[in-house]
C-alpha cells in the first residue's frame, strides 16, 4: 500500500460512499448531511442491482452507480460499507488512487499495518494510516467509549460482557426480516427465514457468526481482539457472550469490568458525566436506566446500572445502550474523517 494523503491542502472533499443502498450506507448519507461535512462532490456505490437508485442530499438528488475498481478516479475520501469480502476486493484501487479509505467492515480491523480507531479513545493512531483507516466492531465502539474514562483512571485488567444485539447489525435485510417476522407471528401465519439462521421475532440467539476453536464465536473474538488494539493493551482480556435480540437499530450490553486500582462507584459516575460520547442515564429510585429506543437515533452511548460488581474485588458493573448504525457504525467513522481533514 503506498500512502498518497493530499487532504491537508483541500477545503472541500470528493467523497465515496461504498455501499450507500445499506443499513449503515444510508445512515452515513444522513451524517453528512447533518454534520455538514465539506463535500465537494458525493459518489453513491452500490451493487449493480441498486444503479439508478435515487437518493436525495442537500436538496439534489444522486443515483447510484455499480461500485467497480474504476469507481476512485478523483476520489479524496472513501467510505466503506458494503461488507468484508467487497473491502479487500477494492479498497486496494482506492488507495492506489490516492484517496483514504476508512473501512466499516472487520476485512483490515487487525492488520498491523492499518489503524483502528475510536476517535475519543485513539485518535492520534489516525495519522499512522496508509490509505486504509478501520472502523471497529459495533459492540466493540459502544463497549469502549463508555470504559475508556473509567480505563484511564483506574486501569482495567479484565472484562465480562455480555450483548444484546440488535438485528441492523446484520444489515438492512435483517432489519425487514424482525418486520416481516414479527407481522406474519401476530398474524398467526408461518413464520418466514430469509436472512438471518433463526426467528428472530418474539426470540434471541447467540449473535449469527461462526463459533471458532476457542468456542468464542467471530463478534466475541473481535470484541476481545479489537479491546488489546484500540487501547494499545495487550494484557487487558475480554471475556464475551454475544446475543442478537428482536430489537432495530441499537445494541446495549452488561459489562462487569475489573479494576487494577479501586475506583467508587461516585467517581466511576462522576467520570462518566464528563466524558466526550457518553450520556449518564441513571436513576435507581426511578428505576430509569438505559434502554435501546431511546439510544435510538442518538450520537451518545447512554449508560447507567452503575454499581460494584459485588461478586470479585474492585470492580464495576454497568449497563450500556448505544445506536449500532450511528456511534457503532457510521457517525463513529464521519468522526474519523472530521478529524483526518481537520
Ligand atoms: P445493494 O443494495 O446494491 O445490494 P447491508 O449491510 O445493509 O445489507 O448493506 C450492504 C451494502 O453493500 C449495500 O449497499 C449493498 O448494495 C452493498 N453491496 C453488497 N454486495 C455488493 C457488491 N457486490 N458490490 C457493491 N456493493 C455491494
Amino acid at each position: 500500500m503506498t500512502a498518497v494523503n493530499t487532504l491537508k491542502d483541500k477545503k472541500t472533499f470528493n467523497v465515496a460512499l461504498v455501499g450507500a443502498t445499506g443499513a449503515v450506507g444510508e445512515e452515513m448519507l444522513k451524517i453528512l448531511e447533518e454534520r455538514n461535512f465539506p463535500i465537494k462532490t458525493l459518489k453513491l456505490l452500490a451493487s449493480a442491482r441498486s444503479k439508478g437508485k435515487k437518493y436525495s442530499f442537500r436538496g439534489q438528488s444522486h443515483g447510484v452507480e455499480e461500485l467497480t475498481e474504476q469507481s476512485f478516479k478523483g476520489i479524496d475520501i472513501v467510505l466503506s460499507s458494503a461488507g468484508g469480502s467487497i473491502s479487500k476486493k477494492f479498497m486496494p484501487a482506492a488507495v492506489r488512487e490516492g484517496a483514504v479509505v476508512i473501512d466499516n467492515t472487520s476485512a483490515y480491523r487487525m492488520d498491523p499495518e492499518v489503524p483502528l480507531v475510536v476517535p475519543e479513545i485513539n485518535p492520534e493512531d489516525i495519522f499512522k494510516h496508509k490509505g486504509i483507516i478501520a472502523n471497529p466492531n459495533c459492540s466493540t465502539i459502544i463497549m469502549l467509549v463508555p470504559l475508556f474514562p473509567i480505563y484511564r483512571k483506574a486501569g482495567i485488567k479484565s472484562v465480562k460482557v455480555a450483548t444484546y444485539q440488535s438485528v441492523s447489525g446484520a444489515g438492512a435485510k435483517a432489519m425487514h426480516e424482525l418486520e416481516r417476522q414479527s407481522r406474519e407471528f401476530l398474524d398467526g401465519k408461518p413464520v418466514t427465514r430469509e436472512i438471518l439462521p433463526h426467528q428472530i421475532a418474539f426470540n434471541l440467539f447467540s449473535h449469527n457468526s461462526q463459533v471458532k476453536e476457542n468456542g468464542y464465536n467471530e463478534e466475541e473474538n473481535k470484541m476481545a481482539n479489537e479491546t488489546r488494539k484500540i487501547f494499545h493493551d495487550e494484557d487487558i482480556r475480554v471475556a464475551a457472550t454475544c446475543v442478537r435480540v428482536p430489537i432495530y437499530r441499537a445494541h446495549s450490553e452488561a459489562i462487569y469490568a475489573e479494576l487494577k486500582k479501586p475506583l467508587k462507584v461516585s467517581e466511576a459516575r462522576e467520570l462518566l458525566s464528563k466524558a466526550d460520547g457518553v450520556k449518564l442515564v441513571d436513576d435507581r429510585d426511578k428505576n430509569y436506566f438505559p434502554m435501546p429506543i431511546e439510544a435510538s437515533g442518538k450520537d451518545d452511548i447512554l449508560v447507567g446500572r452503575l454499581r460494584e460488581d459485588i461478586s470479585a474485588d474492585n470492580s464495576l458493573a454497568l449497563f450500556v445502550s448505544g445506536d449500532q448504525l450511528r456511534k457503532g457504525a457510521a457517525l463513529n467513522a464521519i468522526q474519523i474523517a472530521e478529524r483526518l481533514i481537520r
